[in-house]
């Protein structure tokens, strides 16, 4: 038993890396990397109030906002699966794909600006772009304003939220209120959080080095701050670009929203906080594993091949950002009149 116990504290010694080099680690990382607040973060033009989050809630969850009356925001970003679909591209309004795969809406609220291409400047802007859109919910502003008037219970909810105004149901706060209930779509307290707060002991010696890693080789340069990412545009290729399994050639990025040459193929660094939950990965969503993901990373953004090690270690790293998963009472909606529209196959 002796030499058992010389084994275990050999095995311990080798797992927990030094203290002083953890510390080293730790102050780099700070220059890089940001926590999670532990509170929910206040949004621009919009007051994060306890009645905005529960109409917000219930209009997350509302299937009726589409006019299928069957999908709802959670349909694609599952709050009980990291806050995506785990699908390739989504499938919405009469089965029909999508062209992208569908970002978590966790944390989303720390991103510069929303969506893979950046196209929507914030929260609020971004609400009403799947609700009208042909490929997902399908519906209009009239109808949605339509929908919700013929509920009494959204009435009083809209007037609880936005007190004083004359018409609260409208378009607009509907997609102010989905802002706020997002603002609370936040995820600390993963291990990474704990390192970067000073508990360098959560992180193991295989994590650290794979932090390390990911701060050396230059990940770190494009994938930063609170969200790892979210923060910036880059080409998806800078140095090599991916082939067209990874990179179809059809989408073009932030091409379509800025119509400059140089922005062909150019995208937002992809947020990396809870990736481990929401495979399959980048914009196309063609790779399902998150380690061929890393690899990708390497040659196409660094020029770099990355060793099996580093690609584990790294792997490794990017599983400790994985944080609490906000819990959430599915809300009961208000029950339809005879005034509220039809669904629309
Ligand atoms: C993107 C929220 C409905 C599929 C996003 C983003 C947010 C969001 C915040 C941007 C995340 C980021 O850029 O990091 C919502 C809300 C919805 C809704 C509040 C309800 C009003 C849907 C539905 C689908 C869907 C029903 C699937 C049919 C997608 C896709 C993207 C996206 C594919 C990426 C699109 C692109 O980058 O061009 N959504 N979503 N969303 N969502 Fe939704
Ligand atoms: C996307 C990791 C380096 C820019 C991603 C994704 C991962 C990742 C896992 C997929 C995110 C998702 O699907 O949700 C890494 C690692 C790196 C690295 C581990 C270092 C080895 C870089 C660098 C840049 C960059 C240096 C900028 C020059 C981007 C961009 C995307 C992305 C633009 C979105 C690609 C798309 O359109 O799908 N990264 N990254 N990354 N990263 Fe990196």
């Amino acid at each position: 038993t002796k030499s058992l116990r010389s084994m275990l504290a050999c095995a311990v010694f080798l797992a927990v890396p030094t203290a002083a080099l953890s510390n080293d680690l730790l102050e780099e990382a700070k220059d890089y990397f940001e926590p999670i607040p532990s509170v929910v973060p206040s949004v621009k033009n919009n007051a994060v109030t306890g009645d905005k989050i529960e109409l917000g809630k219930m209009l997350f969850f509302d299937p009726r906002l589409s006019s299928s009356a069957l999908i709802s925001c959670n349909t694609c970003h599952n709050l009980g699966m990291g806050g995506d679909d785990n699908l390739e591209t989504s499938i919405g309004h009469g089965w029909q794909k999508g062209p992208r795969n569908a970002p978590t809406v966790l944390n989303a609220v720390f991103n510069i600006a929303q969506f893979w291409d950046g196209r929507a400047e914030d929260l609020k802007a971004q609400a009403k772009g799947p609700v009208q859109a042909g490929v997902e919910m399908a519906s209009s502003p009239a109808r949605v304003e339509a929908t919700l008037k013929s509920m009494p219970a959204y009435e009083v909810a809209f007037a609880k939220a936005f007190p004083g105004e004359d018409s609260p149901i409208s378009f607009d706060n509907m997609a102010k209120a989905i802002e706020a209930f997002e603002a609370t779509l936040i995820t600390p307290y993963s291990r990474f959080d704990q390192f970067l707060e000073g508990n360098t002991k959560v992180m193991n010696e295989e994590e650290q080095a794979g932090l390390q890693l990911f701060i050396d080789t230059g990940c770190a340069s494009c994938h930063a701050g609170v969200n790892l990412g979210g923060e910036g545009y880059y080409p998806f290729g800078v140095v090599e670009k991916p082939g067209a399994d990874v990179l179809p050639a059809g989408d073009k990025g932030r091409f379509a929203v800025t119509q400059t040459a140089d922005e062909e193929y150019v995208f937002r660094a992809g947020p990396l906080r809870n990736i481990e939950l929401t495979a399959p990965y980048f914009h196309s969503g063609k790779v399902w594993d998150l380690e061929q993901a890393v690899a990708i990373m390497g040659t196409s953004q660094l020029g770099e091949d990355l060793s099996d090690d580093e690609i584990k270690k790294i792997t490794a790293f990017l599983k400790t950002l994985t944080g609490e998963q906000p819990r959430v009472d599915y809300p009961i909606l208000p029950v339809e009149t005879s005034e509220t529209p039809k669904p629309e196959l």
